[in-house]
């Protein structure tokens, strides 16, 4: 397993390269990623390219035996082009180009800047190309689903909707524009939405935009990745993603690449609140479910943040290593730390890298050396993976669709995924988050929370999944929207009302008020939120409400459906309920199930076929003993053990 670290070297003094290339290397570093935001010193001015530097970078890396991944520094276009082409400059919602200055700032569709961001890619790929030290290629730097509205976004929108709708009578249904008199008599009249309030907005509008500009995002990291690939045809191209209010839809954006790229800032402080959720592993699962296969984090949390918000505290200790064996043990295969030393100068310049801005030795350094031994020790590990029995489905279009119009005070799609998640985790379960658009027969059980746009191939697949004998769990909110966000004419969950043998009569948007559902055993569980007021037609009840005007009516609904069978659960429901309803899917469904695991330890396993890899990870705040069923060998300390002693945020992995 590869670690490593993000490095600015244009940040520093050239004299400053040898020594933390020494330093580096001396810690266990095994590759850098290098070049995302250099582009003012690779093109100084146009046509004038200076490499004579990165040359140095990489050979004083490759003679320390790092390796580089190079990025082509397409997120921060160089003062120059700005001043000669304010065209490439965003325009935001409100109509006024964005300030430059900061990063970003540039229009991935202007065909100027796209020229530009090409011709610096091939001069970098076809200078590299047969660098053997550069073994990845990352694109640009955390492309989003941008809000440009300028001229050339404006148009290529009303361009892509034609092309999608064929005409403008399609369009003005598809977006309903006979509400408030919005009606279209000429493509020019069609605007993205602005600056004003998304409540406010046409929803169909809304997601038309957002998938418009996730395919631009993707068009253009695709355009990178082939401008690469001409030069070196085998290079390995990813791009880095965090999951936050912009990202695109993550499978169209990484459709064409090699590799998924992630970067990752789980949570220093664990929440007092047991309700909430505190584990970062849902985030790992999604990411590696996107291409289904494992992933490489390109930033990993390495020292206090703060650049929007104040300094954070500083990771605990064992955070910094366990959090990177975490990201491992969900199917990452390098993890590269975000950063190696702390900007002095900047904006970022409180985001803290692992060594502080003095550079001298410190204790996350230490803890990051450490890590670097232990993942040295991995390596046989890299060709594993991960097998799963659950798969929970996530949709980036249901995901932006309820951060526009959230529902009900408290209602969050990614809690309930993670409702779940958490919940198998509990049992030591592998659990893959996927789309849901490719095959899903080989898992026993698969949750699909909120399916609320309609995916016709997603839901079909759900329909032949059940009907082959999969157990298939539903919650509130499916069904809700056609393809088009707009809301369908048919009784909840319309188009899995037959699959889950039940009819939402009627729904309550409790918000934060707890009220109590009872199920089948008469176990009594909080739920908020959202209640759908359930009526059965060939479905038993699993558990029903204990409170308010629906006391009595279903809650949660079991249908036995040609050869499988579909769970619907109307309400969002506490810890408990989940962990129960988790322990009866699994035990239904024969999913082996951990039991007695402390809260916090989180169990994975990777395998490549033969031998099985078991991941214990102590994502909690006391130290925990776990005995083994047989005495196995530790990788990480190599000697035998009947029993894990883990340390708060301490992993050990075992060979079965
Ligand atoms: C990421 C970005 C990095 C750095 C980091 C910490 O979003 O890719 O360049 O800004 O956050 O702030």
């Amino acid at each position: 397993m590869r670690v490593g670290v993000d490095y600015y070297p244009e940040q520093w003094e050239s004299s400053m390269w040898q020594q933390d290339a020494v330093r580096m290397a001396h810690t266990g570093v095994r590759l850098v990623r290098i070049g995302e935001y250099a582009w003012s010193r690779l093109e100084p001015s146009e046509g004038e390219f200076m490499f004579d530097w990165l040359d140095q970078v990489i050979s004083i890396f490759h003679r320390c035996g790092i390796e580089v991944i190079l990025s082509a520094p397409t997120n921060c276009p160089p003062q120059w082009m700005y001043h000669d082409h304010p065209e490439i400059i965003q325009v935001g919602p409100d109509g006024e180009p964005v300030q430059t200055g900061i990063r970003g700032h540039r229009c991935i569709n202007s065909p100027v800047f796209q020229s530009y961001a090409k011709r610096i890619t091939k001069e970098l790929a076809r200078r590299y190309s047969n660098t053997r030290s550069v073994v990845g290629w990352q694109v640009d730097n955390e492309l989003e689903a941008y809000q440009c509205t300028c001229e050339v976004c404006r148009e290529k929108f009303r361009e892509w909707l034609m092309d999608r709708f064929d005409n403008l009578a399609n369009i003005n249904v598809a977006f309903g524009t006979s509400v408030w008199s919005n009606e279209y008599s000429d493509p020019s009249q069609i605007e993205p939405p602005g600056a004003y309030p998304k409540e406010w907005q046409n929803p169909a509008l809304c997601l038309e935009w957002y998938r418009f500009q996730s395919e631009s995002a993707a068009e253009f990291a695709k355009d990178l990745m082939i401008t690469i690939r001409r030069e070196n045809p085998n290079a390995l191209v990813t791009t880095n993603t965090d999951i936050g209010r912009n990202s695109p839809d993550l499978y169209r954006l990484y459709r064409d690449l090699d590799i998924v790229g992630y970067d990752n800032y789980p949570p220093i402080e664990l929440p007092e609140n047991k309700e909430e959720h505190y584990s970062h592993a849902f985030y790992l699962d999604l990411m590696r479910g996107v291409k289904e296969r494992n992933f490489w984090v390109m930033e990993q949390l390495s020292g206090p943040t703060g650049t929007w918000a104040p300094i954070s505290p500083s990771p605990k200790p064992g955070q910094i290593m366990g959090y990177s064996l975490q990201a491992f043990a969900h199917g990452a295969d390098v993890v590269l730390h975000f950063r190696w030393r702390t900007a002095t100068k900047g904006a970022e310049m409180y985001w803290h890298g692992l060594l502080d801005h003095s550079g001298a030795p410190n204790r996350r350094l230490a803890e990051f050396s450490e890590l670097c031994k232990t993942a040295a020790k991995l390596d046989g590990l890299e060709n594993t993976y991960l097998i799963s029995d659950i798969a929970i489905i996530y949709s980036s279009e249901n995901d932006y669709a309820f951060r526009t119009q959230p529902q009900s005070p408290g209602f969050s799609y990614t809690d309930q995924l993670r409702s779940f998640h958490e919940a198998f985790s509990r049992y030591g379960a592998n659990v893959d988050v996927i789309s849901g658009m490719n095959d899903i027969t080989r898992y026993k059980l698969v949750i699909a929370p909120a399916m609320y746009i309609y995916n016709k191939r997603v839901s079909e697949n759900l329909y032949r999944y059940v009907i082959n004998g999969g157990t298939l769990v539903l919650t509130c909110r499916s069904g809700v929207k056609d393809q088009n966000n707009n809301c369908v004419m048919e009784v909840l969950p319309a188009v899995f009302k037959e699959l889950v043998g039940a009819e939402v009569t009627e729904y309550d948007p409790i918000g934060e008020k707890e009220q109590k559902i009872r199920d089948f055993a008469g176990n009594e569980f909080g739920c908020k939120v959202w209640c759908d007021i359930i009526q059965t037609t060939t479905a038993r009840v699993y558990a029903e409400y204990n409170d308010s005007w629906y006391r009595c009516m279903p809650a949660v609904t079991m249908n036995r459906y040609c050869n499988g069978v579909s769970y619907y659960v109307g309400t969002v429901c506490d810890r408990d309920f989940y962990e129960s309803f988790a322990a009866n899917l699994m035990m239904q469904t024969g999913i082996p199930r951990l039991k007695g695991l402390p809260r916090g330890i989180e169990v994975t396993t990777r395998t490549n076929g033969n031998d099985e890899y078991i991941f214990f990870f102590n994502n909690s705040g006391s130290h925990v003993t776990i005995p083994l069923p047989k005495p196995m060998y530790s990788m990480v300390d190599s000697i035998g053990k009947a029993q894990l002693e883990l340390k708060p945020f301490e992993m050990d992995i075992v060979r079965k």
